[in-house]
């Protein structure tokens, strides 16, 4: 599924993944900010504070019904409440890891304190060496065809996060979605995207992050 495409927003009216792109952003400055105590805050007050327009960020919210009263302000943990609920952060989507390397084990860390909706359920890895070893309070299970298909049959996750090699991934993919899992969380560098078109994949890419500011600062933000 591709950045343009549209999901349902309220009443079933379409929203398109620019805006859900910026819901966890939304989600993470409430978070922030209620933290800090602040009680309420103005589409002002927000876009200056967060670098957009005071009206994307209304239209953002029109999406979904709105969520406050015109010159009232939002209030922040109401509003918070609300944008978790709909990025589903109670839902506990069940995930599995696919490599416990070096990124596997962070990411599996980095889960276990945030609040993200996803809930880690498995880790597998195709190392024999690594079976039985403690990752964040679950054993790692030998990864064979076998292995996750009873893991899978069993937890039903929906969610598989891919810390492996891109030769591997393709197949690793494809067994995964014959076993239910819809959407890839992807750090390998292989295309799932193109070559499964009914999932949802996030690619996380470290590198292609650090390129674009390598062009930003070599530019000097000319563009
Ligand atoms: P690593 O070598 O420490 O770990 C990879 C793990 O995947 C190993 O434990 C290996 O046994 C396992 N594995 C390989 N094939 C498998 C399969 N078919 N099924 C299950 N497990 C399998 O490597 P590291 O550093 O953890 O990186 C993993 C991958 O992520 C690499 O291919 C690397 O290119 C990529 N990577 C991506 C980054 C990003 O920003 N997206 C950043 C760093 C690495």
């Amino acid at each position: 599924m591709t950045d343009d495409t549209i999901a349902a927003g309220k009443n079933g009216r379409k929203v398109s993944q620019y805006v859900i792109r910026r819901l966890p952003k939304y989600y993470r400055f409430l978070d922030e900010i209620a933290a800090e105590g602040e009680q309420k805050i103005s589409s002002f007050e927000m876009a200056s504070r967060m670098k957009l327009t005071a009206s994307q960020i209304r239209q953002d919210f029109n999406h979904f019904g709105g969520f406050g009263q015109q010159g009232y302000g939002y209030d922040v943990i109401q509003l918070r409440g609300e944008i978790g609920k709909i990025i589903g952060v109670k839902n506990q989507n069940r995930a599995v890891l696919i490599g416990a390397g070096n990124l596997g084990k962070a990411v599996a860390m980095h889960l276990g304190y945030v609040d993200s909706g996803v809930q880690l359920t498995g880790v597998f890895d195709i190392n024999p060496d690594l079976q039985n070893i403690d990752l964040c309070g679950i054993k790692i299970s030998l990864f064979t065809n076998e292995n996750i298909a009873a893991f899978c049959k069993r937890e039903r996750p929906t969610i598989a996060l891919l810390c492996i090699p891109k030769e591997a991934t393709q197949l690793v993919a494809s067994t995964l979605i014959s076993l239910g899992i819809k959407g890839f969380w992807n750090f390998s560098h292989y295309d799932i995207s193109a070559n499964f078109k009914d999932v949802f994949v996030e690619d996380v890419n470290l590198t292609d992050s650090l390129l674009t500011l390598a062009y930003n600062v070599n530019h000097n933000g000319d563009d």
